[in-house]
């Protein structure tokens, strides 16, 4: 569920009219709910929470809950989620730095990520980060000879490989064989075992993340379960294993569908993997939290009719501001905030980039639209703002945050002198 809704026969985000903001910022927009930003953050707690016995181990504040940045690093977005005590699962120097600007502890932050700079490390190190989730053996070794230089040892956790992959597109697939991702099992126990030997690590545990958008329990039940077998093994050879960072990956409704495995489904099958485990799961969601939190608000420049009945709608967003469909064939929904009366009729969504691949859809079944119509893509708030580029010159996306019936630009769009001013000439032009 989300807070976008039509009232009065105009779409609103919470409290405020979608027109209303486009009026103001202009288009493209995305426009982001922090009702339901709240909402999903509170639904995941509360399930987790359900089983606390068998997913929050030792810890007084059970499992950690670490929003994936990458889905949307917007700092207000951020904030939204601190408040309510979400942790963050990073990958870069950049977004350890953004969730510590927005308000999330060190304790609260996980660093990922499968080529992580010796600089990044010994920032990760030094910012006190929870947890370095390592990927291979070569960045183990390089993470020793970082933290050795600062006479550290900082927590790690190993990411296992478990050769399952799972995911709404073969392109966000992690957990196969031939993905670059994770340690295989073999190799991870015997990583895990040479890291529990070092002085300048200290190993509290294993991780693993196996896709994005799955919509079926049975692949991350086996991944998980695969993982459990690795704890009991490790723990057989002496090592400590406390705590387990399941990833995230599970589903949304992008076609409004009613089958995918509900956020209590999927806190029971952890629940049920991890029982007697005794371990402390952390989870790293990214779509789940923020992609129905945010939709993409658009113009229609014009409309394109074809002899042969063929109708483009040509709207001002373009792939350089939601890439999702360009890049992984990815469907969103597309609403008019101001619906018309009459004959719905096929359209190919498409925007104004000189690129073939920059289409949105083909025949997608729309009511009447008309030049100067405001339309919005739903379901945009993760992976959305965060691939937007300035390919073509075209002002990166503004972002906007709506708190009931207020709301605030919480990224410009850059005018032309600003990103000018971005590119400073060679002194000798
Ligand atoms: N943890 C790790 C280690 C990850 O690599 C990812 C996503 C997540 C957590 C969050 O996954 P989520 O809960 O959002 O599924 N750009 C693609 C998705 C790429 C996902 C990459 N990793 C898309 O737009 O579909």
């Amino acid at each position: 569920m989300n807070h976008f809704d039509l009232i009065d026969g105009a779409l609103h985000a919470e409290g405020a009219p979608l027109s209303e903001i486009a009026e103001a910022v202009g288009t493209p927009v995305y426009v982001y709910s922090t009702a339901t930003l709240t909402r999903h953050y509170n639904l995941l707690r509360q399930a987790v929470d359900a089983h606390r016995d068998a997913l929050g181990g030792s810890s007084k504040d059970g499992a950690l809950i670490a929003f994936a940045v990458k889905a949307n690093s917007n700092l207000s977005v951020l904030a939204t989620l601190a408040k309510l005590g979400c942790g963050a699962d990073t990958v870069s120097e950049g977004e350890i730095r953004r969730a510590l600007a927005a308000g999330i502890p060190a304790d609260r932050i996980i660093f990922s990520g499968v080529g992580k700079t010796d600089a990044e490390l010994a920032f990760a190190i030094e910012t006190g980060v929870r947890q370095i989730n390592v990927e291979s053996g070569a960045e183990l070794d390089r993470l020793i000879a970082v933290a050795a230089a600062k006479d550290a040892a900082p927590a790690i956790a190993v990411r296992v490989n478990p050769n399952i992959g799972a995911g709404g597109h073969a392109k966000i697939t992690t957990g196969g064989a031939t993905d670059k991702f994770g340690v295989p099992v073999e190799e991870a126990i015997a990583l895990y075992v040479r890291a529990t030997a070092s002085a300048h690590v200290t190993p509290v545990g294993l991780a693993c993340h196996i896709g994005s958008q799955i919509t079926d329990l049975a692949p991350m039940e086996a991944a998980f379960r695969t993982i459990r077998g690795v704890v009991e093994t490790l723990r057989a050879r002496g090592c400590a294993v406390t705590r387990l960072d399941l990833g995230g990956g599970l589903g949304v409704p992008y076609h409004g569908q009613t089958d995918l495995p509900s956020i209590a489904d999927y806190a029971a099958m952890c629940a049920r993997v991890l029982d007697g485990l005794e371990v402390e799961a952390a989870f790293e969601p990214g779509r789940l939290l923020a992609a129905n939190a945010g939709v993409l608000v658009s113009r229609v420049i014009q409309v394109n009719e074809r002899a042969d009945g063929r109708r483009f709608l040509v709207l001002d967003a373009g792939m350089n501001d939601l890439m999702r469909p360009a890049l992984y064939d990815a469907f969103h929904d597309l609403v008019p905030v101001t619906p018309r009366e009459g004959e719905a009729g096929l359209y190919d969504l498409v925007g104004p980039i000189c690129e073939s691949t920059d289409i949105f859809a083909r025949d997608r079944q729309l009511a009447p639209l008309q030049a100067g119509d405001l339309v919005a893509f739903l379901s945009a708030g993760a992976y959305g703002a965060v691939l937007s580029s300035e390919y073509n010159s075209r002002p990166l996306v503004a972002e906007v945050l709506v708190d009931g019936e207020r709301w605030a630009v919480v990224r410009p769009r850059p005018s032309y002198d600003e990103m000018w001013a971005r590119e400073p000439k060679a002194e000798w032009l």
